[in-house]
């Protein structure tokens, strides 16, 4: 688990984190989520004890990272910068690194198959590409069977097969009991694999709730309805708290009412329907409305 409280982060003037106060639950995949800038990597630092916060504290397992006696068992990373000795294979790499922590020559084979590098092992790490480079890096952070894993931006770079390779890593991980944080902007991709997300726009907390929820607070749902009397059945369905716009002929977009309700209503008259669709609001969507006044670096229009 992993607990924040208050906590902030100044660089200068600037407040990167700001006041961030969360708990992260073992078990389930929770998602990091905000526009560039908003302080994801910060706070993800200050977790791992790479940054000092200016104030609030940040735990893990109820400890600071410092005061962890055996850190890497407990929490695993994989932050943005690659961290990677170019000179070194991969399963050389992970050989020092689990030779300076007292882990066995077999957890590095078994992480070594399980991010799927089986082949390129003794390549030099430097001759990576990306996503093989990311690959590395996961198997870096799960090599102490740590309980917390903490990646930012894993997907960076990773084409299709890997994305979904992550997905179901994530999902397996989280299904094991551990507690999975992790950061992206890829909103789709975070809807696929985070049951809980977390969202900050410039240093400060913006929701955290289920991705079901997030979805439905950040945009009301929708109804379709395609129907030849289009017209007639829009009079009979606006009133109080009813929304119906129209999205071409014969087309309504109705809030406001639920499905069931559009339904009966045209059978009442007899009104004659082609469609009538529950509309769901994307993640894309719902990720944009809710941080479009925390946009740190916004695109001139
Ligand atoms: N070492 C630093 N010195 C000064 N400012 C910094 C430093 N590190 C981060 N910042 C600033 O703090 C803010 C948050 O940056 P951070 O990298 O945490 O955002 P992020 O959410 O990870 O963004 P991205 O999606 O682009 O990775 C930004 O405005 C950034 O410019
Ligand atoms: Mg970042």
């Amino acid at each position: 688990m992993i607990q924040a409280s208050e906590l902030t982060k100044r660089y200068g003037a600037k407040t990167a984190v700001d006041e961030l106060s969360f708990t992260v639950q073992p078990g389930v995949v929770t998602g990091f989520l905000g526009p560039n800038g908003a302080g994801k990597s910060t706070t993800m630092r200050m977790i791992l004890g790479l940054d000092a916060p200016s104030a609030g504290e940040v735990t893990v397992n109820g400890r600071r990272y410092r005061d962890l006696p055996a850190p890497l068992h407990q929490v695993g990373a994989l932050l943005e910068a690659r961290s990677i000795h170019t000179g070194r294979s991969a399963a050389n790499h992970l050989l020092a690194l689990a030779q300076t922590h007292g882990i066995p020559r077999r957890r590095v084979e078994e992480v070594i198959d399980l991010v799927g590098l089986r082949s390129v092992a003794r390549k030099r790490a430097g001759t990576f590409s990306l996503g093989m480079g990311q690959r590395l890096g996961i198997a870096s952070a799960l090599l102490g069977d740590p309980a917390t894993v903490v990646l930012d931006e894993p997907v960076n770079g990773l084409d299709p097969e890997g994305i979904h390779w992550i997905r179901n890593l994530l999902r397996g991980l989280a299904a094991e009991g551990r507690t999975v944080f992790v950061s992206s902007h890829l909103m789709s991709e975070m809807a696929l694999t985070a049951d809980h997300l977390i969202v900050v726009g410039r240093g400060r907390l913006l929701a955290d709730m289920t991705t079901g929820e997030f979805i439905a607070q950040a945009s009301p749902a929708l109804v379709r309805v395609r129907s030849p009397h289009a017209t007639r059945l829009r009079e009979l369905l606006l009133g109080d708290g009813v929304t119906v716009r129209s999205d071409g002929p014969g087309i309504l977009e109705v809030g406001g009412l639920a499905i069931e309700e559009i339904g009966d209503r045209a059978a009442t008259e007899g009104l004659t329907l082609h469609e009538l669709s529950a509309h769901q609001a994307s993640l894309e969507a719902a990720f944009m409305e809710m941080t479009r006044d925390a946009v740190e670096y916004e695109a001139a229009a």
